[in-house]
């Protein structure tokens, strides 16, 4: 699929890697829905330099159950829906139940229900979705279960929705990212640490990120992939330093 003139859904498209997103698709002519939750002024100072037209802002909180529908419901039919919004904390496996299920509710339910809502039974169009994981899925780091568990059901759905749709030219796909910025609040230190577990010794760059997700969207034959972009860290195990 070509972008240009295509309408691109991107959450947490405001700020960080999902801001990079936002600047890509729009620079490759796609009208840019950015979607934020705490980000809002990030997103309408990002709407006014992007080139182009059309691009809007949407807020949504998605650890608030039906939020990411009604968000769907808001934009309409897209072209390309990226689900890039996610939380990420310390989370073992055995935390509590509410904080796990939050955990889910934004990190593998609003996803999902976008990807159902994409994929609407009356859609004749074609779309590519492409998810944003984490390598975590492959390998989870110690303390990291329920955030590797709900990004790893969400990998399992790529899956799933691409069989599921192939033949209406519904392309599903994911990436698998290694270290590329600290989350917020964590310092650079960290990602030191974090370096040792990748064979390349090096962070993953953002535009590697971008030129995946371009890769994705412009290759037709492409689906059910999920796309380690990890410099070999799912290769082994590891925990942090
Ligand atoms: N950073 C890394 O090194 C790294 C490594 C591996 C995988 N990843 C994955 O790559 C993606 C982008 O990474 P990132 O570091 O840029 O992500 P991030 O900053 O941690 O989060 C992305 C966006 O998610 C949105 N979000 C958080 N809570 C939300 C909620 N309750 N409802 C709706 N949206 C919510 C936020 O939007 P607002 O800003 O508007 O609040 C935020 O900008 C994520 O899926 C992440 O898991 C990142």
């Amino acid at each position: 699929m070509k972008l240009d003139g295509k309408k691109v859904l991107i959450t947490g498209g405001a700020r960080r890697i999902g801001g990079e997103l936002s600047r890509s698709m729009a620079a490759q002519g796609a009208t840019v829905y950015i979607h934020c939750h705490k980000g809002s002024a990030e997103a309408e100072a990002l709407l006014a330099e992007l080139p182009g037209s059309g691009h809007k802002v949407f807020t949504a909180d998605f650890s608030q159950p039906g939020a990411a529908a009604l968000l769907a419901l808001q934009c309409g039919e897209v072209d390309v829906l990226i689900n890039n919004a996610s939380i990420y904390a310390r989370t073992p496996a055995d935390l509590a139940e509410e904080e796990s299920r939050r955990y889910f509710e934004v990190n593998f339910w609003s996803p999902l229900a976008l990807m159902r809502l994409f994929a609407a039974p009356e859609r004749r169009t074609p779309g590519v979705a492409v998810n944003i994981l984490d390598q975590e899925i492959l390998r989870p780091a110690v303390e990291n279960g329920i955030y590797a568990i709900s990004r790893k059901a969400l990998g399992d759905a790529t899956i799933a929705f691409a069989l599921e749709h192939a033949s209406r030219n519904l392309r599903f796909n994911a990436v698998a990212p290694g270290p590329m910025i600290p989350p917020p609040g964590l310092e650079n230190s960290t990602m030191s640490k974090v370096l040792k577990s990748v064979p390349t010794g090096k962070r993953i760059e953002p535009d590697d990120l971008v030129k995946t997700v371009l890769y994705i969207i412009e290759n037709d034959s492409l689906t059910g992939a999920v796309i380690p972009l990890d410099g070999g860290q799912h290769l082994k195990n590891y925990e942090y330093l």
